[in-house]
């Protein structure tokens, strides 16, 4: 694992923006592990940036966003396939909306779509650049403390940390989501590569306890140790903790 400090949140979010488009170059016909969260937002306005300059063609490129909310519908604003629409997709024309894929956690049947994701990852992958942000208790896409590195594609519940974290997003706390699809730890290990972004002082605990190197459940992040090929991209404020 690479511990990388960028000092701010641009540049952050600049390196990870890049090391996509970097991709997408290298390979038209790329799998990218996409991630959600305000973290990400700058990234994907930059990536839009980068790929409208490149005038690049993304009619062959394959998403997987990690995760998406139970209970509220794929139009709801606060949903995850809503964000990535408002921040990332609807701003280019070139994606395929057939080879764009979020968990459907307003499914009928929600067991059996964790099964269908995960054999999509399956069929479609390995993903080559899989990016994760960080919750505040340490969480990669919804695995919250406690979930088994074994873990693949599930139904989560959110842990009260999480939901009171992701309450800013929603009117109300009682209007969080309880429950996720998220894939699992293992899922995302199975990426070839994995950039974590990590900035502002509300990451500098979870940072500083992944930089301890123990391996623990109770900081599901530490599972990136058990992965060959893993950069964890800071600002100052995630990365000076005292
Ligand atoms: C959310 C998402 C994660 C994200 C994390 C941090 O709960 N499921 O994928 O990394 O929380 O979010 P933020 O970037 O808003 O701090």
């Amino acid at each position: 694992m690479q511990i990388i400090n960028l000092g701010s949140k641009e540049e952050a979010c600049h390196y990870v923006a890049n090391e996509l488009l970097k991709q997408i170059i290298s390979n038209k016909k790329s799998v990218l592990g996409l991630a959600t969260g305000g973290t990400m937002v700058r990234v994907y306005e930059q990536l839009v940036n980068l790929i409208r300059i490149n005038e690049l063609d993304l009619n062959e490129i394959t998403t997987f966003n990690l995760d998406e909310y139970i209970g509220i519908d794929y139009d709801h604003s606060e949903s995850y396939y809503t964000y990535m629409h408002d921040v990332l997709f609807n701003h280019l024309s070139t994606w395929n909306e057939e080879r764009i894929h979020l968990p459907n956690g307003s499914a009928e049947d929600l067991q059996q779509e964790t099964k269908h994701y995960e054999s999509l990852l399956d069929k479609e992958g390995p993903i080559d650049v899989q990016i994760l942000g960080i919750g505040e208790n340490g969480h990669i896409g919804f695995n919250e403390p406690g979930t088994s590195f074994e873990s693949l594609t599930s139904i989560v519940d959110l842990t009260e940390s999480t939901i009171e974290a992701n309450s800013r997003y929603f009117e109300a706390i009682e209007e969080v989501p309880k429950q996720a699809i998220s894939m699992g730890i293992q899922s995302i290990l199975k990426a070839k590569r994995i950039i974590l972004l990590a900035y502002g002082p509300k990451k500098a605990d979870a940072i500083r306890k992944l930089m301890t190197g123990e391996i623990t459940t109770d900081l599901p992040a530490s599972a990136l140790y058990n992965h060959p090929n893993v950069e964890i991209i800071l600002d100052n404020n995630a990365y000076l903790s005292e």
